[in-house]
C-alpha cells in the first residue's frame, strides 16, 4: 500500500490487516512511534472530525502535523497551480492527507508527489479512510464484518461515505438495503458492481417498518453542498428522519451508524439509545487512522 486512494485499491486481506492493526493500537499492543515524521493535512473542503482525528491520530504517535485550511491564505490566490503546491508541501513532510470536492485529486496528487498520499474525501467519489473506520466500527459492535444485513440511508447518490463503505463490504458476505428518495438513490456503477460480486440490494423509499433485519443502519446527511440547483435541495431536505420510536422492534444487537455531521436526520432522542454508535464511531476514528499513517510510512 503505496497510497490510499479509493477501497477498491485495497484487497479483503489488506483491510483485515489494518483493522487488526487498528485494534492493536486500540488496546497498546503496538505503540507506533513516528518521532519527527510531519504530515500535511490539506483541507480544500470543511471538515472536522477527518481534519482532527488525523492530527490527533499523528501527535498520539509522537508525530506533527502542518494544516492548510482552505486556500485563503495560500500562494494559491497569487495562482500557483495545484501541482506546484503539491510538489512544494510534499518537500515538507513524509505523507500528504487531502481532501478535495473535486473527485480524483487525490489521484492526482498521487501521481504528482513521491510521498504517500491519502485521499481524505475527493467531491462526491471516495471517502476510504471513513470506511476504513466504519468497517473498524462495525466488527467492534457485530464481531465480524461477514454475513451482515446493512441498511444505508439518505443521500446515496453524492454521500461519498456510502460509495466507498458499500464497496468494501462488498467484499465480505452481506445483504445491503438502500433508502433514499429515488433522487437520490445509490449510484448504476456502484450497483453494477455489486452485482457483479453477487451482492444483493434492495432500493426502498421508507425507513419505518424496513428496518427489523437490519445489524446495521448506517444514515447519511443530504449533501446540499453537491446539488446543482438549491431547488433540487428543496425538494428532498428532510425527506426521512430517524427517530427513537422508529427503533421499536429492531434486533438486540443493531447499530445506527452516520459519518455525520448530521442536520435533521437522526433526531437526538435516538442518541441516549443503546442503539446510536456515531460518537464511538467518530472515536474509532482516531486508531483507524494511526493504523493507515503508520502502514503507509512503512512503521509496523
Ligand atoms: N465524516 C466526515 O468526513 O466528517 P468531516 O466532514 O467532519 O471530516
Amino acid at each position: 500500500m503505496k497510497n490510499l486512494i479509493s477501497m477498491r485499491d485495497l484487497s479483503k486481506d489488506e483491510i483485515l490487516n489494518l483493522m487488526d492493526i487498528a485494534g492493536k493500537i486500540e488496546t497498546g499492543k503496538i505503540i507506533p512511534d513516528l518521532q519527527r515524521k510531519l504530515a500535511a493535512l490539506l483541507f480544500f473542503e470543511p471538515s472536522t472530525r477527518t481534519m482532527f482525528s488525523f492530527d490527533t491520530a499523528m501527535k498520539r504517535m509522537n508525530g506533527d502535523t502542518i494544516i492548510m485550511s482552505g486556500t485563503k491564505n495560500t500562494s494559491a490566490k497569487k495562482g500557483e497551480t495545484f501541482a506546484d503546491t503539491l510538489q512544494t508541501i510534499a518537500q515538507y513532510s513524509d505523507i500528504i492527507i487531502m481532501r478535495s470536492p473535486i473527485e480524483g485529486a487525490a489521484r492526482y496528487a498521487s501521481e504528482v508527489v513521491d510521498v504517500p498520499v491519502v485521499n481524505a474525501g475527493d467531491g462526491a467519489n471516495q471517502h476510504p479512510t471513513q470506511a476504513l473506520l466504519d468497517l473498524y466500527s462495525i466488527i467492534k459492535t457485530q464481531g465480524t464484518l461477514e454475513n451482515l444485513k446493512i441498511g444505508l440511508a439518505g443521500d446515496l447518490r453524492f454521500g461519498r461515505t456510502v460509495h466507498s463503505l458499500a464497496q468494501a463490504m462488498a467484499l465480505f458476505n452481506v445483504e445491503f438495503k438502500f433508502f433514499s428518495p429515488s433522487f437520490l438513490q445509490m449510484p448504476q456503477y456502484i450497483k453494477d458492481d455489486l452485482s457483479t460480486k453477487n451482492i444483493k440490494f434492495e432500493e426502498l423509499k421508507d425507513i419505518e417498518g424496513n428496518i427489523d433485519d437490519l445489524d446495521i443502519l448506517y444514515v447519511t446527511r443530504i449533501q446540499k453542498e453537491r446539488f446543482a440547483s438549491p431547488e433540487d435541495y428543496e425538494k428532498v431536505k428532510g425527506s426521512y428522519i430517524l427517530n427513537k420510536s422508529m427503533l421499536d422492534g429492531v434486533k438486540t444487537n443493531m447499530k445506527v451508524m452516520h459519518p455525520l455531521p448530521r442536520v435533521d436526520e437522526i433526531a437526538t432522542d435516538v442518541d441516549d439509545t443503546e442503539y446510536a454508535y456515531y460518537f464511538p464511531q467518530a472515536k474509532n476514528g482516531v486508531f483507524t487512522r494511526q493504523a493507515i499513517i503508520s502502514i503507509l510510512l512503512g512503521e509496523v
